[in-house]
């Protein structure tokens, strides 16, 4: 199947309209098909040996988002926006779960656990050498997500701000991660700009190319 590109201008476009919305308008919600493409996105994101080690929680619930605020540095974006996703990053990554992903890779390629033995190993050993600094790379996977999820959401029109400004371990408690194999590690808001955020009509502030592109 031919795959279907956007022009190079479609995509300089879409990623010149996209900023941070600091004000999301609470009236409009991403459309299900829409969501759909967005969850796909997500979970379509590449990681290191192909390992996942996140989970996204995406709060719907009226009541859920209206506590965000209070423990986002009292940012309305969580409050206000249509979803808004949590990476979580996994805090251990043990031979058990890279068992049971090997198991997948092997049902999803269709072939065998044991002749995956010899990639099993190699990421055995790649996590006995991270042994203590889990959390850092799976968090580092996170934010390929996260990337990856502001890069289609700008693609689709939708809205986003990715947020750091949020106090962690506070949502792990409110979403119940407390206690799991999770950790949250940065949210990001979707849906769409409020039509008074005139954030949207600043300029980009960005480095020169020349500044941070070296060709060699
Ligand atoms: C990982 C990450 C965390 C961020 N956290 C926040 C945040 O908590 N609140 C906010 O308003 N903007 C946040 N931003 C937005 C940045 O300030 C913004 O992307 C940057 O200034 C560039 O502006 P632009 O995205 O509007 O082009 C964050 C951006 C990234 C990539």
């Amino acid at each position: 199947m031919a795959l279907s590109t956007v022009s190079a201008t479609q995509l300089i476009d879409s990623y010149q309209w996209r900023y941070a919305v600091k004000r999301f308008d609470p009236s409009k919600q991403i459309d299900a098909v829409t969501w759909a493409a967005i969850e796909k996105s997500l979970v379509l994101t590449p990681s290191s040996f192909g390992l996942q080690p996140w989970k996204f929680l995406v709060v719907r619930s009226p009541e859920v988002k209206a506590k965000l605020p209070a423990i986002s540095w009292n940012q309305t974006q969580p409050g206000d926006c249509s979803h808004m996703v949590v990476f979580a990053a996994r805090k251990t990554v043990d031979e058990a779960y890279v068992d049971a992903f090997i198991a997948q890779a092997a049902e999803k390629r269709g072939v065998t656990a044991e002749a995956l033995v010899g990639y099993r190993n190699v990421i055995v050993g790649f996590l006995k050498n991270t042994t203590g600094r889990h959390m850092v790379w799976s968090s580092n996977q996170a934010y390929i997500a996260l990337g990856q999820l502001l890069a289609s959401a700008a693609v689709l029109g939708v809205d986003a701000c990715p947020m750091e400004g949020i106090v962690a371990l506070e949502y792990d408690k409110l979403l119940g991660l407390e206690g799991s194999d999770y950790a949250t590690v940065v949210g990001c808001a979707l849906g769409y700009r409020h039509p008074e955020d005139h954030y949207a009509s600043m300029a980009k502030v960005r480095f020169d190319a020349t500044e941070v592109i070296q060709y060699l």
